[in-house]
């Protein structure tokens, strides 16, 4: 499958906040606590790119964007240059074909240009087959994270970048 993979304008947030949705729609009621993701807007999206809190990524199929990757820059306490991979997204009609994992791919790509030493990621400990599709990607459990009536709800990825 010929796949293009650009950062998104903040004028195509609607188009990620779209993809996000569509998505993430069979956790929708399903997952505790709920997902942020759908806490986001197309407004809060375009807002987010254009102050640079968070890139987000576009998969094309053609001219269709299919989905979609998160991106936020952070430092450790040491000073060592991080980026966390979130909101990983592609269309329920396009599962399956690699561009989750083309996706990441890319992104890890841009983080090792950019001088970056670790990717991290949150993935949600109740969706093991994430967890797993993961560390295929190399990444490794590095923690969990708990909020009150949740232990270890969240599970803690990273993946060194030499
Ligand atoms: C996760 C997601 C981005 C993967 O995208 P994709 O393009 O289908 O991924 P790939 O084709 O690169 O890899 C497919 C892998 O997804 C995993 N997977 C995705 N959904 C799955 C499910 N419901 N059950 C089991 N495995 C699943 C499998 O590990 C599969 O690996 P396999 O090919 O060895 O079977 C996509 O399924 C998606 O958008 N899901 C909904 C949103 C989501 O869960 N995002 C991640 C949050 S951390």
């Amino acid at each position: 499958m010929d796949v293009t993979i650009r950062l998104a304008r903040p004028r195509e947030a609607a188009i990620v906040h779209r993809i996000l949705m569509e998505a993430y729609a069979g956790y929708r009621g399903r997952i505790v606590p709920p997902l942020k993701v759908f806490e986001s807007t197309p407004l809060t999206i375009a807002a987010d790119i254009r102050a640079r809190r968070h890139a987000h990524a576009l998969a094309f199929v053609g001219d269709e964007p299919v989905g979609t990757v998160r991106c936020t820059p952070w430092r450790s306490p040491n000073g060592q240059l991080r980026w966390t991979l979130s909101r990983l997204a592609v269309l329920p009609e396009f599962q399956g074909e690699a561009i989750g994992a083309r996706l990441m791919d890319w992104m890890e790509e841009r983080a090792r240009r950019a001088g970056v030493k670790q990717l991290r990621g949150h993935v949600r400990t109740a969706l093991p087959f994430l967890v797993r599709f993961y560390q295929k990607l190399g990444f490794r459990v590095i923690g969990y994270r708990s909020c009150p009536g949740h232990p270890r709800y969240l599970t803690v990825i990273g993946k060194h970048l030499v």
